[in-house]
């Protein structure tokens, strides 16, 4: 029997695929699920009756949803001024920071509203919203009626409105939204930016996030499939129901069946376990995915059908070996990362994010730590299929706060809520692997906090007992002294890397983990002299050195985690802050309006690699060969300036050249200095006008491979690249194109900073534009953009029509490029 899918959209395991045999009329479906995209109205600002149905809304402005209401603009300093102490980055007295939350307009109130078609709605049908994540404070209302709210914005949660529709297209959906000043140390995002899905099932169904598969029996020959599967009943009254479930592997075929009634004594919760044979293990490298369809009878009446997609894998921690994947020790090689897609703001949308997972891949890059909150579940199932390990992390703060409006307002209520939303909706995903209760919360060195640690762990453990928890400290002394450290199962230390080995003394686990590492600054394509090794270096243009060689005050250069990380067998490696730059924070300039945006990153805003990108690929990409020099070399008026070379490699030597004269060899090994340990460095250079040339030598001390980087002349032409060669015509997918400035060589000019405009015809819109200069008060969504050093990318998102795209560039006194990309029917269609 073939199948087919009805409605195509991401959901993980949150809810059930609609197989139907090939034919079968739409009457038959056991349940629907349409995703609330298109036809929202919106305001910004606080409207009395907009809940009301009759309320008319037809000046509002149409969006799209998932939808960010602050990415727009403008920037200003006044639209989130905080006047705050900062004890985590070790500040003495309350100072104003502009920009804390990236200088966006997100705070206030924000209706959303819709028409809502609920399609085969009856006597007898169940009718649920879920929501991946509304920011914040959602207020939902059907038909005026308030049917549910969620406070927190980052948590996914499900609302029964049932009892407030009616069949037939005139429901109206209003969502109130609500961010306050000093709720956040980052940009929230505001509105309605992740997906919102409309569920309709029979009376007897399987709830939202149903579902728990476990493997706890794994061996070459088989593995032992657990599933519990919940049902919802008129009244919860038993019944006789039947659950008939395949699981299929990643081709197709069914490798185990079951049919299981329900007997009277499983309080509407059936237990199932299958046995895959010859089961093809999930890992990184090889994210193999099973999936189980389960159909739910009462009597011969098929009442729903359930698709739980997951992997089977083992996770553990042990004393000795570290964190175990499928009995094979491992050290993450991690990235945390804030939920922002830069100049897409907090909007979700799947090609953003894979584009971002397919650079990682590249940096060698496999586990994400989503700080410091739920992450968007097509990052997790994104995560599954392309084989990242997540941490996934609810909170910043627990009772005690670190802003005046954050988390700590809604602890008491709400942190089982959130703990249980967040652990039922994601607990079936292979790529989670742990789970992390908090970041350097205040309570660390509360009284009580301990406690409050031992309890939210226990949360964790009732829901998911399968996977470790941890939490990110970062006040060492307290933590590890009033027994905080010791009641996770493995504890996670940011910026401590001098003392991991005094934690792993103290603490009963035999484990630790680098929670959070390396705060280096940096902006792409800058680079400051003289090159020193520096904390909270600050420059009169607002930008930090691509050196690679400053941090903030609490933390360190990749290098000593690096060396850390390789001395000390116990520990489980480490979760760089931050794998791209996000919106806010934009330490070391926090103080100092234009920055609004972070320096952290290994990749720029815009998703452009960081010098620093090529240090941390070179350790954690051994498939690759990675052989990179900086600076550049164009710098008109350094000539005979010692301007040091560095190159990024993971081959042991190199032979530097400066216009084909040898400045030596240098060679990679032990040493007290970390860095010359992980970079080759040549100090003394003077600048002359012309190339650099790197020549990497093998162990053996074969010459096997170079890279020269040339002294660039003026800007001659635009070079347009695409991330991809076609798109799909889904109205939501994304090219990243990304344009260079160069010379008539084809050498990038370092400084250009032309103006750059757009133009987007044919099957496809401009959607947004970064350059990754956290200083640039340049709008996202405005055709047209300053290059910074040389470069930017332009973002078009695909028509939901076949045809062709293309994105035209042009900049005063150089030539216009064009690119043109094919949008094809999405696959699957
Ligand atoms: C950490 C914190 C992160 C971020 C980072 C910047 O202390 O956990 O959220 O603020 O510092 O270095």
């Amino acid at each position: 029997m073939t199948n087919f899918i009805i409605q195509l959209s991401l959901r993980g395991a949150l809810a059930g695929l609609l197989l139907l045999p090939a034919g079968a009329a739409r009457a038959q479906q056991t349940r629907q699920e349409v995703l609330l995209t298109a036809d929202w109205k919106f305001t910004k600002g606080d409207v009395p009756d907009a809940a009301r149905p009759d309320f008319k809304d037809a000046r509002w402005q149409t969006v799209q949803v998932p939808h960010d209401w602050a990415i727009y603009g403008p920037f200003s300093p006044q639209n989130d001024l905080q006047t705050v102490k900062i004890e985590q980055n070790n500040e003495k007295e309350a100072k104003t920071k502009a920009g804390r939350t990236g200088g966006l307009p997100f705070i206030g109130t924000g209706w959303y509203r819709r028409r809502l078609q609920v399609p085969g709605f009856a006597a007898g049908k169940r009718a649920v919203l879920l929501f991946d994540g509304a920011m914040s404070d959602a207020h939902v209302f059907v038909n005026g009626k308030e049917v549910g709210a969620w406070p927190y914005g980052y948590n996914s949660f499900a609302v029964d409105i049932t009892d407030a529709v009616q069949p037939g297209p005139d429901n109206v959906l209003a969502v109130r939204l609500q961010n306050l000043p000093e709720q956040s140390r980052w940009y929230p995002g505001a509105g309605l930016y992740r997906n919102v899905h409309l569920l309709v099932t029979n009376d007897v169904h399987i709830p939202v996030w149903g579902t728990y598969l476990t493997t706890p029996t794994i061996t070459a020959d088989y593995a032992k499939v657990k599933l519990r599967t919940r049902v919802e009943t008129p009244g919860r009254a038993f019944q006789a129901l039947r659950l008939d479930t395949e699981i299929r592997d990643a081709a197709g075929k069914v490798v185990a069946t079951s049919s299981t009634p329900l007997a009277a004594t499983d309080a509407l919760e059936f237990e199932q376990n299958l046995v895959v044979p010859q089961p093809r293990l999930w890992s990184p490298e090889t994210p193999t995915l099973y999936a189980a369809s389960s159909k739910l009878y009462a009597g011969e009446v098929l009442k729903d059908e359930y698709k739980t997609t997951f992997g089977i894998r083992s996770v553990g921690v042990e004393a000795g070996r570290g964190f175990v994947l499928n009995g094979q020790p491992r050290k993450f090689r991690g990235v945390c990362n804030h939920h922002d897609l830069g100049p897409l703001g907090a909007a979700v949308n799947t090609a953003a994010l894979r584009r971002q997972l397919v650079l990682l891949k590249d940096l060698g890059c496999d586990a994400i730590r989503t700080t410091h909150n739920m992450p968007a579940p097509e990052l997790v199932q994104l995560c599954d299929e392309m084989g990242f390990l997540l941490m996934v992390e609810p909170f910043d703060e627990w009772k005690t706060p670190k802003v005046k409006n954050g988390y700590s307002r809604l602890f008491d209520e709400w942190a089982e809520k959130d703990i249980v939303n967040m652990v039922r909706r994601d607990r079936n995903h292979p790529s989670v692997v742990m789970w992390s209760i908090g970041n350097e919360v205040p309570d660390q060195w509360a009284p009580g906090g301990s406690k409050l640690a031992k309890r939210l762990q226990d949360l964790v453990h009732r829901e998911d007992p399968t996977r470790p928890v941890t939490a990110g400290m970062d006040q060492f002394d307290a933590a590890v002294g009033n027994g905080f450290a010791a009641v996770l199962d493995v504890p996670g230390f940011n910026y401590k890397p001098h003392r991991y080995p005094e934690a792993y003394t103290k603490l009963p686990q035999g484990v630790l983990l680098g929670s959070e590492t390396a705060s280096t600054v940096s902006s792409r394509g800058v680079y400051k002299f003289p090159v020193e090794k520096a904390k909270d270096k600050r420059y009169p243009d607002n930008q930090s050195s691509s050196y690679d060689l400053e941090a903030s005050n609490w933390s360190q250069t990749p290098d000593e985690e690096f060396a850390a990380q390789d001395d000390l067998p116990y520990t489980l490696g480490e979760f760089v802050w931050t794998g791209f730059d996000y919106l806010g924070e934009p330490w070391p300039y926090d103080e100092s309006w234009p920055s609004h945006s972070s320096y952290f990153g290994i990749l720029d805003l815009a998703g452009l690699p960081k010098d620093r990108f090529y240090l941390y690929r070179a350790r954690w990409n051994p498939t690759q060969p990675t052989l990179h020099l900086l600076p550049h070399w164009t710098w008109p008026g350094r000539e005979g300036q010692t301007t040091p070379v560095f190159a990024y490699t993971n081959y042991p030597s190199a032979e530097l050249f400066v216009n084909g004269v040898s400045q030596g060899r240098q060679t990679k090994g032990p040493s007290a200095q970390p860095q010359t340990r992980y970079r080759l460095m040549w100090n003394e250079v003077k600048y002359q006008p012309g190339s650099i040339k790197v020549v990497a030598y093998d162990a053996s001390g074969k010459a096997v491979a170079e890279e020269e980087v040339r002294t660039a002349g003026r800007p001659h032409h635009l070079k347009l690249t695409a991330d991809r060669s076609a798109l799909a015509a889904d109205g939501q997918d994304l090219a990243y194109v990304t344009v260079r400035v160069e010379d008539a060589q084809g050498n990038l000019c370092p400084d250009a900073t032309n103006e750059l405009r757009f133009e987007v015809k044919g099957a496809g819109r401009f959607r947004a534009v970064a350059n990754g200069d956290p200083t640039s008060l340049e709008l996202f969504h405005e055709p047209r953009m300053r290059a910074f050093h040389g470069m930017l990318v332009a973002t078009v998102q695909a028509a939901d029509q076949v045809g062709s795209v293309q994105l035209q560039v042009t900049s005063k006194g150089l030539p216009g490029a064009t690119l043109r990309l094919p949008v094809a029917k999405p696959s699957g269609q």
